[in-house]
């Protein structure tokens, strides 16, 4: 009796909320396909290499996400070896994309976004204001026993993402100021899983 009153007045609420389009969690995001001629050369790219902290509203679209995630740590070879050198190969680096719709875990050799956390934690991972601006948070997880070589495999993924946002006029800033306990927690990361850094991104403020 019980369990048929639920299910009247799960189904009123439905009918009185129905769920819009924006609103569906996709446990899966195919990305699509790297440019791999966009963006300004090396050079240009790496003069213009900045942190900023200020962020405009404009979404980062799949097509963006999709490169620089490619860009951290994504496949590069035929092998499966990645744009980061691991040592031993180890290719122990996870990024995980904290957006708009919820928390992802990117795989590089599906090159897709797999869902972890529906709930909205880029902005309370943090704990300076100016990211609440930014449209994507990145989280650079490793369980390598080795944390100086995990600190390092995220710090080439970082910079990788850096000379992207660089290239294509995108602005981000490393952070290390975060809440890794909660982040452990929310993004269901194992026991031997640790939080290592973040990254905020976002397009600028329109002049
Ligand atoms: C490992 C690391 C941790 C950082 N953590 C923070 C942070 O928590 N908050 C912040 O605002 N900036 C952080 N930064 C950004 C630095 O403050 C910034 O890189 C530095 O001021 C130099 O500026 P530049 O990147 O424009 O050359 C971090 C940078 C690195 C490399």
């Amino acid at each position: 009796m019980r369990k048929l009153l639920f299910l009247v007045l799960g189904g009123i609420f439905m009918l009185s909320n129905p769920v819009k389009a924006e609103d569906k969690i996709e446990t899966e995001i195919a990305l699509p396909t790297p440019d791999y001629e966009s963006g300004r050369p090396l050079m240009q790219t790496l003069k213009e290499r900045q942190t900023y902290r200020e962020f405009g509203p404009r979404i980062i679209n799949d097509q963006n996400l999709a490169e620089l995630l490619w860009a951290a740590n994504g496949v590069n070879r035929p092998d499966g070896r990645r744009t980061i050198p691991t040592a031993r190969d180890s290719r122990d680096l996870d990024v995980y994309v904290l957006k708009q719709g919820g928390a992802y875990r990117y795989n590089p050799d599906r090159h897709m976004l797999e869902l972890v956390n529906p709930a909205a934690l880029r902005y309370t991972a943090a704990k300076q204001d100016f990211v609440k601006q930014a449209d994507v948070l990145l989280v650079y997880v490793s369980n390598n026993k080795n944390r100086e070589y995990a600190a390092m495999h995220a710090g080439s993924a970082y910079q990788d993402v850096g000379l992207y946002c660089a290239s294509v006029g995108m602005h981000n800033v490393v952070l290390g100021m975060i809440d890794k306990d909660m982040l452990h927690k929310e993004l269901h990361l194992n026991d031997d899983d640790y939080v290592i850094i973040a990254q905020a991104l976002g397009w600028p403020k329109k002049k």
